[in-house]
C-alpha cells in the first residue's frame, strides 16, 4: 500500500495511473476506521483498478471544538486495516498541508435548502466545511468513482449536488449503512459511549424501524412526537431533531401524500456524544 502525506506526491502518483487509463475509486474518511468504512473500501476495490482512501480529520467541518478535540484518532490501526483489506493508496495529510492559508476558507456554492435543514440547522457551516474538503480531495485524487455512506444521508445529497452543479467528472456511489448486530449504525463516535449508553443506543435504530412500520397509519406530526418520546425514554438521551423528509429536497413532509419518497432522520445526544441515523421509509 502506497502511503502519502503530501498533496503533490499523491497527485503525481495518481496522474501516472490515470495515464494508463485505470479506474480510480476514492473513499474519503476522517479515520478511526470501522466496518462501515471498510465496506466502502471493499466496494471500491471490486469496482476499480486502484482504490484510494484519505484520512483527514477536517477541522473546518466541526462547529464544536470539543467534538473536534475528542474525535478519535487511531492512525496506526487504520493503516493496518487498510493494508489488510488490500487498499492501494492512503493519503493522510496534516492540517497545514490541506489549509496552507489557515482555516478561514469559504465556498461560493449555493446549496439552496439542502444545507439549511436537519444537520445544517444545528451545525452551521458544517456542510460548507465538508464540501470544501471533498472538493479539494477530488482535485488531488481525480477519481472516476467516489464512495459515500447513506449513514450520512444529507452529506451524500450535498456531495451529489456539488458534483452536479460544478460538473465534476466523478460518479458518486451511495453505499448502505453498516450496522452492529443490535442495529446501531457503526460510527467512529460509538467508541466514546459508556457501556450502558452503548447498550441503550440500539434503541435509536429500533425506533426508526418502528416508524417505518407506522407509515401511512399514524399522522406525520404525531409519529415524529412519538419517536422523540420513545428515544428520550432512555436515560441521558436527548433528541436534537427527528424529521421525516423528501429524499431529494430534504424538505420536511407534513403528511403521507408522497410517502414513497420519505426518509426519517434523527440526531441524538447520548451524554455529550452526538449520533445520527436514518431510514428510507419507502424501501
Ligand atoms: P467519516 O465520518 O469518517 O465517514 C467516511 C465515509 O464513511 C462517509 O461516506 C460515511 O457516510 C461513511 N460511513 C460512516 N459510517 C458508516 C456506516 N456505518 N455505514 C456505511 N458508511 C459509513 O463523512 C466523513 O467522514 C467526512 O465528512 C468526509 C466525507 C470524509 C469529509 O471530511
Amino acid at each position: 500500500m502506497k502511503q502519502f502525506t503530501h498533496i503533490a506526491e499523491t497527485a503525481d502518483y495518481l496522474e501516472i495511473q490515470r495515464e494508463k487509463d485505470l479506474m480510480i475509486g476514492f473513499v474519503p474518511t476522517m479515520g478511526a476506521l470501522h466496518e462501515g468504512h471498510l465496506a466502502l473500501i471493499k466496494r471500491s476495490l471490486q469496482e476499480n483498478d486502484i482504490t484510494v482512501c484519505s484520512i483527514f480529520v477536517n477541522p473546518i467541518q466541526f462547529n464544536n471544538n470539543n467534538d473536534l478535540a475528542n474525535y478519535p484518532r487511531t492512525l496506526s490501526q487504520d493503516l493496518k486495516m487498510l493494508e489488510s483489506c488490500g487498499c492501494d493508496v492512503v493519503f493522510f495529510p496534516d492540517t497545514a498541508e490541506m489549509y496552507p492559508d489557515g482555516e478561514t476558507i469559504s465556498f461560493g456554492l449555493n446549496f439552496g435548502t439542502l444545507d439549511k435543514v436537519l444537520e445544517g440547522q444545528f451545525r452551521p457551516g458544517h456542510f460548507n466545511g465538508v464540501a470544501i474538503v471533498v472538493k479539494k480531495l477530488f482535485d488531488i485524487v481525480q477519481p472516476t468513482h467516489a464512495y459515500f455512506g447513506k449513514k450520512d444521508f444529507q452529506q451524500l445529497a450535498i456531495i451529489k449536488h456539488m458534483v452536479y452543479a460544478m460538473g465534476i467528472p466523478v460518479e458518486i456511489i451511495p453505499c448502505e449503512t453498516i450496522r452492529e448486530v443490535d442495529g446501531l449504525a457503526m460510527s467512529s463516535r460509538n467508541t466514546r459511549l459508556s457501556p450502558a449508553e452503548r447498550k441503550l443506543a440500539s434503541g435509536i435504530y429500533q425506533t426508526l424501524l418502528n416508524v417505518r412500520e407506522k407509515i401511512g397509519k399514524t399522522p406525520v406530526p404525531e409519529l415524529k412526537e412519538w419517536a422523540v418520546k420513545k428515544i428520550e425514554e432512555n436515560d441521558g438521551f436527548r433528541v436534537e431533531y427527528f424529521e421525516i423528509v423528501d429524499q431529494e429536497s430534504l424538505m420536511p413532509m407534513e403528511d403521507w401524500t408522497s410517502r414513497d419518497r420519505a426518509v426519517a432522520l434523527v440526531a441524538v445526544f447520548v451524554g455529550d456524544v452526538r449520533l445520527i441515523d436514518n431510514i428510507e421509509l419507502f424501501s
